[in-house]
């Protein structure tokens, strides 16, 4: 009976041993650049959160150090995709790199739409703001729809 109750917790001790590399394996699945750019869109997403309950509270000065990190992104953003990386777990689309020239004016049009929301956050105009803070959003969205799986 005891015996039979200690295999029985190496069982599950065991088990659980492999759940967490299998688990370590999935987390590193993403590697090098296109984890990085993954990390750099979640960041994104938190700006993205962190604008929009500045505009809750009226808080300019959170909205544009935001809009800050967003445009540099934008001007930082070439550089993570280099031709090849489309590689699974990526879901970045291979049209990147056959339609390069509809990418960088997707890219480019969220650079002036981050560039916008510094801009408007600077008049303190709320309804301005918003606006901005819209069209931004409609920018991460429509590159979405054309690039990523
Ligand atoms: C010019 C194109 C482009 C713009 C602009 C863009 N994205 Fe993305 N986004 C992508 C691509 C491509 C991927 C897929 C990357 C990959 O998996 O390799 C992605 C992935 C993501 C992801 C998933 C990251 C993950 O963990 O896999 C989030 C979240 C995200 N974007 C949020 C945003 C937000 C928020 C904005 C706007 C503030 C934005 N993106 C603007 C192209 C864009």
């Amino acid at each position: 009976m005891k015996i039979k109750k200690l295999i029985c917790f190496i069982n599950i001790f065991l088990f659980c041993i492999l759940l967490s590399t299998a688990n370590t394996f999935a987390v590193e699945g993403a590697k090098g650049i296109i984890k990085e750019r993954m990390d750099k869109f979640k960041e994104s997403k938190q700006l993205m959160k962190k604008i929009n309950v500045g505009l809750q509270n009226d808080n300019f000065k959170v909205i544009e150090e935001s809009a800050q990190m967003l445009l540099l992104w934008s001007k930082e953003m070439p550089k993570f995709f280099p031709k090849g990386s489309d590689i699974s777990p990526s879901e970045a689309s291979s049209d990147i790199w056959l339609n390069p020239e509809g990418f960088n004016e997707a890219i480019k049009n969220f650079e002036l739409a981050s560039l916008d929301l510094i801009n408007q956050s600077n008049t303190n105009d709320r309804d301005k703001t918003i606006n901005a803070f819209r069209n931004l959003a409609g920018t991460c969205k429509g590159c979405h729809q054309k690039f990523r799986n």
